[in-house]
């Protein structure tokens, strides 16, 4: 008797939360739900009518997954900021205020839901954004390097107790962080479950050798496509991040307006307008495909503000909290503790040397160049490593093109919105670009008045005694240089300047 009321009862609910999910993806009902949603974003953005282009207090990298933007964070921004004046608990989910914290860099794949958060006035906001093609095949490359690392267990259940035990040290992990912390398990059990059946099978010959459809080794690139969790996470990831309505924002009503938008293509166009806006108001727009020019557009207009900031006399207390300091390491989980060692050695990069308080753009640049040169160096390596264990499978510059051309097609349309808005930033971009080039022509005509200043920087990083050695070398350094900028200045008074 009892257990019948029950099952029916359970029966009666389940009709009814079928019936109220059609009811919540009628086509009226989401229409109102993301109008609303974008007239009160574009409300609350009127506010910001600030100069866009001064840089404010805190700084916001809204990081895109796979854009790139993990080497500004290292080598653009960490050599920026002080440790101490970055947000607690960056790239990790927000279980604080940061109203309430005395901090200037936020950098994390939260979406822009967390300006609610912020104190609006008083934050400038930056991103990269990457061609979605790219920026999905990535993603899928990634989950895939990251799942594979812990296949130097022997079954799942020994790899998930080893990163529960990673998780608990001081290091953030991956798994910690979203999109990660849902794709990195999914891939993972998805490779341990191919592994198992390999070895029930025996002896399995893999003829084929496109990564992207090796169904023997891993999850193929189109049954990921084509996932529940990709399309929620991945597809338009751009445009829903910085739209504020992703899977892990902080606006309650976020999740019904991402699903709404889709399952109907057309309410995608209110979103992309909030995008638009949103990427227009900001103080850095940054293209993963135009790198070198997108790093030279951070440190003219970011970096020269930051570095402006400083104030000298602080530049040797700031030395000494960054020695001191341990900073929050961000490492891609692995399997064992020799691996969470080498993702500490590829953060400790060398940081003092940057924030001696006589750093210029030009040096920043410098700074840079060098620190990519060796984080890429570490990440190859790391790639190759974890890739073995999934060997034949390999992913390297060249395996793109084994993606056919339907997938990639597939994929243009499962990112409709990204397309757009990629091609919206690439616009910003080449406008910004053309203003910072022109600035940077008017101030290069004054640059000979500037030389001795530069020179004395230059010459300042080095310690005393070793300057005294090198007196005479740099005598004829100094008059080579004075020679050649002279010849230079010439020149460059009729050429562009390609920053
Ligand atoms: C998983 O591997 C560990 C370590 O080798 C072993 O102790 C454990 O019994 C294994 N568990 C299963 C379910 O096979
Ligand atoms: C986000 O996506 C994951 C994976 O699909 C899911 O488990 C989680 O519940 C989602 N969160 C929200 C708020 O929709
Ligand atoms: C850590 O780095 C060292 C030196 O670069 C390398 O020999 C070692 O194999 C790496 N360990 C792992 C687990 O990747
Ligand atoms: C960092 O740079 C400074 C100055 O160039 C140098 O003295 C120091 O040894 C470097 N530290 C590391 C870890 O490379
Ligand atoms: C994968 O490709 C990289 C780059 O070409 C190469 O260095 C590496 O040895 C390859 N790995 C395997 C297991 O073949
Ligand atoms: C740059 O370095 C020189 C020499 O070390 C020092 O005298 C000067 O104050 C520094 N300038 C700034 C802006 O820190």
């Amino acid at each position: 008797m009892n257990s019948i009321f029950w099952k029916l009862a359970l029966g009666l609910f389940f009709f009814g939360s079928v019936i109220g999910s059609f009811a919540e993806l009628d086509f009226g009902y989401c229409e109102r739900v993301v109008n609303k949603w974008a007239d009160s974003s574009s409300s609350r953005e009127e506010h910001v009518n600030k100069d866009k282009r001064s840089l404010q207090d805190l700084l916001f990298f809204l990081h895109v997954p796979r854009t790139g933007g993990r080497t500004y964070f290292h080598c653009f921004l960490r050599k920026l900021y002080d440790s101490s004046e970055e947000c607690p608990r960056s790239y990790d989910k927000l279980h604080f205020n940061p109203r309430k914290e005395k901090c200037k860099l936020l950098a994390t794949h939260d979406d822009y839901s967390l300006m609610a958060k912020l104190p609006r006035e008083r934050t400038s906001v930056m991103t990269i954004v990457r061609d979605p093609v790219a920026r999905v095949l990535s993603t899928y490359e990634f989950s895939v390097e990251v799942a594979a690392r812990f296949l130097v267990h022997p079954n799942i259940s020994s790899a998930m107790k080893m990163s529960n035990r990673i998780r608990k040290s001081n290091v953030i992990s991956t798994l910690d962080i979203w999109p990660w912390k849902y794709l990195v398990p999914w891939m993972r059990e998805d490779l341990f479950a191919r592994r198992d059946a390999r070895k029930v099978k025996g002896v399995v010959i893999i003829e084929d050798d496109n990564p992207y459809d090796m169904e023997e080794m891993l999850m193929p690139l189109r049954k990921y496509l084509d996932a529940p969790i990709a399309h929620d996470i991945i597809h338009n990831g751009a445009t829903f991040q910085i739209a504020g309505l992703t899977n892990n924002s902080h606006l309650s009503e976020a999740h019904e307006v991402r699903h709404c938008v889709q399952k109907f293509k057309s309410l995608g166009e209110p979103v992309l307008q909030v995008a638009k806006r949103r990427l227009d108001s900001m103080l850095y727009v940054g293209l993963t495909e135009e790198h070198r020019e997108s790093a030279s557009l951070f440190a003219n207009v970011v970096g020269s503000q930051v570095l402006s900031q400083v104030i000298p006399s602080d530049a040797t207390a700031k030395i000494k909290t960054l020695r001191s300091e341990a900073r929050v390491t961000i490492s891609e989980p692995g399997s064992d503790k020799s691996n969470i060692q080498n993702g500490t050695s590829e953060v400790a990069l060398n940081v003092t040397e940057a924030k001696s308080g006589n750093m210029t753009v030009k040096t920043l640049m410098e700074v840079y160049e060098g620190c990519i040169t060796h984080l890429r160096k570490s990440q190859g390596t790391r790639r190759v490593n974890s890739l073995k264990r999934i060997s034949p499978a390999n992913f390297t510059r060249g395996t793109r093109t084994r993606v056919p051309r339907e997938v990639y097609q597939q994929i243009k349309t499962l990112n409709n919105l990204d397309v757009e808005l990629y091609k919206y930033a690439k616009e910003i971009f080449a406008q910004e670009h053309e203003l910072v080039s022109k600035k940077l022509i008017s101030t290069s005509e004054r640059s000979i008045v500037d030389l001795p200043g530069e020179l004395r920087n230059v010459l300042g990083e080095m310690g005393e005694e070793k300057m005294w050695k090198l007196l005479p070398v740099g005598l004829i350094v100094i008059l080579l240089i004075v020679l050649f900028l002279f010849v230079n200045a010439r020149r460059r008074r009729s050429s562009k300047v390609k920053i």
